[in-house]
């Protein structure tokens, strides 16, 4: 996956929403690579049991209860994280949810408020929290999440969500060009349907998933791995040419 053999090895990465799905996935993806992961979930359960994980497969883990949507919180957190590793290398904002579906017509200004500050207020300041650490330090790799209803727009169900998302995508976009001359990344993957806990998490009604697989050609969701694959593959010395786009991970579309 790394150009360099052990690449991976003894470089940290800071994980949000790494209590499940997604997360979860990469944390244990980039253990097997031999990183030492900073678990951060607003579930401090769920950060423990990723922690634990990544312990049982002899890697370095620190637990640290996050919640994305409080700056406050985010900087305590990577502070803690360059207390114990001295460095953050990587950076994954896998923290977000749809909170819940709505037509467009009966979107609150509270809903909208929710879903901008979990996806982009979240990706924001984990962004700005980790910046001056990786241009201290002569660089770094920053990889968001975005959705393919950022491209959809959302119609009838979603559009609060793929705007944050759309935002997602924007911003990462600015930040990978303005630090592109100080060996700073930054990119986002925009998945489609994916099997993890976020249509629970994002109250989506149990056909809900069952339209958007129809949709994927397919005809299947992403298992988590298959995102936080790509993670790692962004993250090394074999991608050190990609920055500031979104990557479709989609099993052939879901467009319409
Ligand atoms: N699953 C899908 O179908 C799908 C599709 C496209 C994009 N995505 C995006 O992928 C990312 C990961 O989603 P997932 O599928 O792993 O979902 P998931 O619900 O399985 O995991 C999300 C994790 O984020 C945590 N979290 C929620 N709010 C948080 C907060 N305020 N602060 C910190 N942590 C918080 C949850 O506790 C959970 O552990 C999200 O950004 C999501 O929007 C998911």
């Amino acid at each position: 996956m790394s150009k360099t053999p052990n690449f991976f090895v003894g470089k940290t990465i800071f994980i949000t929403g790494a209590g499940g799905g997604i997360g979860r996935s990469a944390a244990l993806i980039f253990a097997r690579e031999g990183a030492n992961i900073v678990v951060t979930d607003i579930d401090e359960s769920a950060a423990i049991a990723t922690a634990n994980l990544v312990k049982e497969k002899g890697k370095e883990a620190l637990a640290i209860t996050v919640d994305v949507a409080s700056r406050a919180s985010i900087d305590n957190g990577m502070k803690l994280a360059t207390n114990r590793f001295g460095r953050v290398n990587f950076l994954f904002n896998s923290a977000g949810a749809a909170v819940a579906r709505s037509k467009f017509l009966d979107i609150t200004d509270q809903l909208l408020e929710k879903t901008l500050a979990i996806n982009l207020y979240g990706t924001y300041y984990a962004m700005q929290a980790v910046l001056p650490h990786m241009l201290e330090r002569g660089g770094g790799v920053i990889v968001n999440v975005s959705s393919m209803t950022a491209k959809r727009g959302g119609p009838g169900t979603s559009v609060h969500y793929a705007a944050a998302k759309g935002a997602v995508d924007s911003m990462t976009m600015g930040v990978a060009r303005e630090f592109a001359d100080r060996n700073i990344r930054c990119l986002s993957i925009s998945p489609g349907p994916v099997n993890t806990q976020f249509q629970a998490a994002s109250n989506s009604p149990p056909e809900f998933m069952q339209r958007a697989i129809a949709d994927v050609p397919m005809k299947r969701a992403a298992e988590a791995d298959e995102i936080a694959e790509l993670v790692l593959f962004m993250c090394s010395d074999a991608c050190e040419y990609m920055t500031a786009n979104t990557v479709y991970v989609n099993g052939g579309g879901g467009f319409r």
